[in-house]
């Protein structure tokens, strides 16, 4: 009698989600399915478009509960499924806007931007695991609130033994991204990759089918082909200019491909001039997905049920419930963690949070070790980011403003500790309701 909580249930990503357990029943099957929110408005809106998707699919038998409560929320659950994101879409836009006006990248989770989240999303993840904790201390909470590397490192700190897993789509959209693109089937391919969240390289990516490394021959064609994505997400001007410069890097580097998020550290400038100050892409998710879901929940509400649901779910759905039947049937599938790093990159020091190729079973997840040493240019960039999370998570910790300054002057998008200060003090007053008091 499988029961699933999602905290964050009223996050426009829920149907997502919910599609992805509904085309996996028979792996996964679930009979009570919790959205679990503190915005009593978005949940019942989701309650809404939800229950509309079980019932269009004959699935009346999997009780549907639109909870505010967490001890009715969490008792019992087998698996909490998190994506809350504490402050919302207004505060993002925040995150994205001030360091903009001090000429610094903007950007949700990486910059100056995913150091204010990360402050903010310490506390609404340490009480969900709490929750966990007290009401139901054998369920498995799969984590993608962001930014995900510096809530790892809080979490652990307080529960070092939480049965969490932190997983993040983007490697798998990359490689959907790459495969489509390029004629190849994802499903056949066995990646190596390292870094840490949002800040990692593929080193080799063996095709099953082909029986051999196609790497090679892929970023021969990036480069070439100056990475043709256009027909891809068409429209999406952000991603499109991530896979530009991620073919900039590439021939920069050419042993790797990046994540795309490297961008934000390896080129802050010309991000910050191709990005509209006024109208980031929290405007956009509000203004699109956002407003699309609210009026999709009205049109249920109206009955005019004609042609609602006309969503564009990503891998994201699909990831986390792969995840959780690997789990529960011990499926020892293959996913990119955000887990210690515990020598899995041999020369990084040992207590950063990595993300790298875990197998997942029963027991959680078993990394898998790199084998070899990273070159000393990927070694310092990363050791730079791992020092500026650390000592953004010991400010949290410790209310120290002394340390959320080194943090904030240590992230790689941030030129001068001046600036690094101006923005701090503008993000405190931004942040009072949110932030410890540093
Ligand atoms: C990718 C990242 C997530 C991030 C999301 C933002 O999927 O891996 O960590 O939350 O993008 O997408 P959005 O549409 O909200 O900008
Ligand atoms: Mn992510």
């Amino acid at each position: 009698n499988l029961k699933i909580t999602i905290a964050g249930g009223g996050s426009t990503y829920t149907p997502g989600i919910i599609q992805a357990i509904l085309n996996n029943i028979d792996r996964l099957p679930i009979k009570e399915i919790r959205l679990y929110d503190i915005d009593e408005a978005r949940n019942n809106d989701m309650f809404l478009i939800i229950d509309y998707m079980l019932k269009r699919e004959n699935l009346t038998y999997i009780t549907l509960k639109a909870i505010l409560d967490p001890e009715e929320a969490f008792t019992d659950s087998d698996f909490i499924f998190s994506q809350i994101r504490v402050g919302g879409m207004k505060m993002r836009e925040t995150d994205e806007k001030i360091p903009l006006k001090y000429g610094l990248v903007g950007q949700e989770t990486c910059g100056l931007g995913g150091f204010a989240y990360g402050l903010r999303s310490i506390s609404g993840l340490l009480e969900v695991v709490g929750h966990v904790q007290t009401y139901a201390p054998h369920a498995w909470i799969l984590n993608y609130t962001n930014p995900e590397t510096i809530i790892s490192e809080a979490v652990r700190r307080v529960y070092p033994k939480a049965k969490m897993l932190n997983a993040c789509d983007m490697t798998i959209s990359i490689e959907e991204t790459i495969a489509f693109n390029y004629g190849y089937d994802r499903k056949n391919w066995i990646s190596e990759y390292y870094g840490l969240n949002h800040f990692g390289w593929y080193t080799k990516i063996y095709d099953k089918s082909l029986e051999r490394d196609v790497m090679p021959e892929i970023i021969e064609k990036l480069n070439t082909e100056n990475m043709k994505v256009a027909d891809f997400n068409a429209g999406d001007k952000s991603w499109q200019e991530a896979f530009n410069m991620m073919s900039v890097i590439t021939k920069n580097f050419p042993t790797n491909i990046p994540n795309n998020y490297l961008e934000y550290y390896l080129y802050p400038d010309m991000v910050v001039e191709e990005t509209d100050k006024e109208y980031t892409r929290a405007n956009m998710v509000m203004e699109g997905r956002e407003k699309n879901t609210r009026e999709m929940a009205e049109k249920i509400r109206q009955g005019k049920t004609e042609d609602v649901l006309n969503f564009n779910f990503g891998e994201h759905g699909q990831y986390i419930v792969d995840m959780a039947s690997s789990i529960m049937n011990d499926e020892h599938q293959r996913f990119m963690l955000i887990v210690p790093n515990n020598g899995a990159i041999p020369n990084l020091r040992s207590d950063a949070v990595v993300e790298v190729p875990a197998y997942v079973g029963a027991t959680g997840a078993e990394p898998i070790s790199l084998r070899e040493n990273i070159g000393d240019f990927h070694k310092g960039l990363m050791e730079a980011q791992v020092a500026a999370e650390k000592l953004l998570v010991d400010a949290y910790f410790e209310n120290s403003y002394q340390k959320a300054l080194q943090a904030f002057t240590l992230n790689q998008t941030v030129p001068s500790a001046r600036l690094a200060k101006l923005v701090l003090d503008e993000m405190i007053e931004a942040n009072k309701e949110y932030w410890p008091k540093l």
